[in-house]
C-alpha cells in the first residue's frame, strides 16, 4: 500500500524512514505521510492533462487532509485548492496559498465566510443554493466588487463504490438540479447580475468512485443543458469542473483505475461532446482529495491490551482508534494493516483491531490475520492519508496524534501531537 518498503532492519520503512524509528522519536498514535507519493500523485493528473493538451485546473479538496504544510505542498505542485469553510480558507491563506486559484465550495456558507472570501480576492465561488445566490448578491453590491462563480449542479447521478443509480430527481442537499428547471433559473439571475462573472458549472457525483460511468453521464447530461443554454441564453460555459471523487485502494478487494484513465476518458467524452454540439471545448476543473493523499498516509500505533472471547474472537486494542480514525465506525470503512516492527514475520492468528475509546463500534479493523503481537509491537495501517486528520476529534478527550511527513529519507514534524493543556485551552470554570 502506497510506497512503503521493508527496510534492513526488518522494519516497515515510509520515504526512506523506519516507521519505528518515527515512533520513538515522536510517539503514537502519529500520523505520516509519503510526500513523494503525494508529488507523485499530483504530477499524475497534472501530467494527464497537459498530455491531452487541454486547459485545467486540479484542485486538491483541502477537506481530505488541510494542514498549513500540506497546503504548501498543494502549492509547490502547482494544484488548486478547494475549501468549504472558513476554517480551511484561513488554512490556506496562512499557508501563503495562492487566493486567485483558492474555489470555494459549501452548501451554506455564511455572510463572515462569504465576505472573507471576497475581500481575499477568492479565484471562485462555486454558487450551491438560491439563498446563496441572493447573498452573495448582496455583499457584492455593497463591496462594490466582482466575483468569479460557478454554479454547482446535480445531474441526478448518484455515484456509489462500484456502483451508480440514476434518478430522475436527485434528492441531495448540494446544488441546483439540472432536470427540474432550477439550475437554468440560477444561471438566468447569474448571468444577469454584473457583479458575477459566471465562468461554468460544477458537479460532484460522489466519492470513493472506481468507474468512470458516472462522470461520463454526468459530463453528457451537463454537455446537453450547455448546449441549449448557448441557444437559449447565449451563455457558453469557459468551466466545466467535474469535481473529485476517484477511488484508491484500502483493501486488496478495491480495484481503482488509473487518473490518467478517468481524466482521459472525461476529457475524450467531453471533446466529443463538445464538438458534436458546435461548443468551444471548456476548461476542464477537477477536484480529488482522497486520490492526492489517501495511501501516502499511514497511522502507526502502539499495540496495548488483548481480550479473548473463547471460540469467537481476539480483540487486540491499540493505543487510538475512532478519534483518530472514524471512518470505520462511520462508513464500515475497510483498512489493511502489519506490524511496523516485522511487516514480513508471518500471520499466525487472526486478531479484531479495536481503539481505546469508551464506545463498543470504536473498532478499526475485523478480522486481521498477524503474527502474535504484545505491547511492544507497532500496528501500521495503511491508507489513512485522507478524512483521517480531518476527521479526527477528541471523544473522551483524547489528544490528536501528531502528523509528520518523511520524503527523502528525512521526517519532519507538521502538525505537534495536542497536549492536554490543549484539551482544556478553551475552557472557562464554572465561577
Ligand atoms: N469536490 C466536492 C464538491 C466534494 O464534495 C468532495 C468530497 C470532493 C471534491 C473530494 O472528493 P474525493 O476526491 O476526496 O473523493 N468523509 C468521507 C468523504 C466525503 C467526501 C465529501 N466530498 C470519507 O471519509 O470517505
Amino acid at each position: 500500500y502506497g510506497s512503503t518498503d521493508v527496510n534492513k532492519n526488518g522494519n516497515l520503512e515510509i520515504g526512506g524512514v523506519d516507521a519505528v524509528e518515527l515512533t520513538r522519536q515522536f510517539g503514537t498514535p502519529l500520523y505520516v505521510y509519503d510526500v513523494a507519493l503525494m508529488r507523485e500523485r499530483a504530477r499524475g493528473f497534472k501530467q494527464t492533462f497537459e498530455d491531452l493538451n487541454v486547459k485545467a485546473q486540479v484542485a486538491y479538496a483541502s477537506k481530505a487532509f488541510s494542514t498549513v504544510a500540506m497546503i504548501q505542498l498543494a502549492e509547490e505542485e502547482g494544484l488548486s485548492l478547494d475549501v468549504v469553510s472558513g476554517g480551511e480558507l484561513y488554512t490556506a491563506i496562512v499557508a501563503g496559498f495562492p487566493v486567485e486559484r483558492i474555489h470555494f465550495h459549501g452548501n451554506n456558507k455564511s455572510r463572515e465566510e462569504l465576505e472573507m472570501a471576497l475581500d481575499q480576492g477568492i479565484g471562485c465561488i462555486v454558487v450551491d443554493n438560491f439563498s446563496e445566490m441572493e447573498l452573495l448578491q448582496t455583499i457584492c453590491q455593497e463591496k462594490n466588487v466582482k466575483v468569479s462563480i460557478l454554479l454547482r449542479v446535480t445531474p441526478g447521478i448518484e455515484a456509489h463504490t462500484h456502483d451508480y443509480i440514476l434518478t430522475g430527481q436527485e434528492d441531495s442537499k448540494f446544488g441546483f438540479d439540472l432536470q427540474n428547471g432550477q439550475a437554468e433559473e440560477a444561471l438566468k439571475t447569474a448571468i444577469g447580475f454584473d457583479y458575477f462573472d459566471v465562468l461554468g458549472l460544477h458537479c460532484h457525483i460522489g466519492s470513493q468512485i472506481f468507474e468512470t460511468t458516472g462522470f461520463l453521464l454526468a459530463a453528457q447530461k451537463i454537455v446537453e443543458k450547455m448546449a441549449y443554454w448557448k441557444t437559449e441564453l447565449s451563455f457558453e460555459a469557459k468551466v466545466l469542473n467535474l469535481g473529485g471523487g476517484f477511488g484508491i485502494r484500502y483493501t486488496k478487494e478495491d480495484e481503482p483505475i488509473p487518473p490518467s484513465q478517468y481524466v482521459g476518458e472525461i476529457i475524450t467524452e467531453v471533446k466529443n461532446l463538445t464538438k458534436q454540439r458546435s461548443l468551444t471545448m471548456p476548461e476542464i476543473w477537477i477536484e480529488p482529495g482522497r486520490s492526492l493523499v489517501g495511501d501516502a498516509g499511514i497511522t502507526l500505533y502502539k499495540v496495548g491490551s488483548s481480550k479473548e472471547v473463547p471460540g469467537v474472537r481476539k480483540y487486540l486494542a491499540v493505543d487510538g482508534g475512532m478519534s483518530d480514525n472514524i471512518r470505520p465506525a462511520l462508513y464500515q470503512a475497510k483498512y489493511e494493516a502489519v506490524l511496523a516492527n516485522k511487516p514480513l514475520a508471518k500471520a499466525s492468528e487472526t486478531v479484531s483491531i479495536a481503539g481505546k475509546c469508551c464506545e463498543s463500534g470504536d473498532m478499526l479493523i475485523w478480522d486481521l490475520p498477524l503474527p502474535e503481537a504484545g505491547e511492544e509491537d507497532i500496528l501500521a495501517v495503511f491508507c489513512t492519508g485522507a478524512y483521517g486528520y480531518s476527521m479526527s476529534n477528541n471523544y473522551n478527550r483524547i489528544p490528536r496524534p501528531a502528523v509528520v511527513f518523511v520524503e527523502n529519507g528525512k521526517a519532519t514534524l507538521v502538525v505537534k501531537r495536542e497536549s492536554y493543556e490543549d484539551l482544556v485551552r478553551l475552557d472557562l470554570p464554572l465561577k
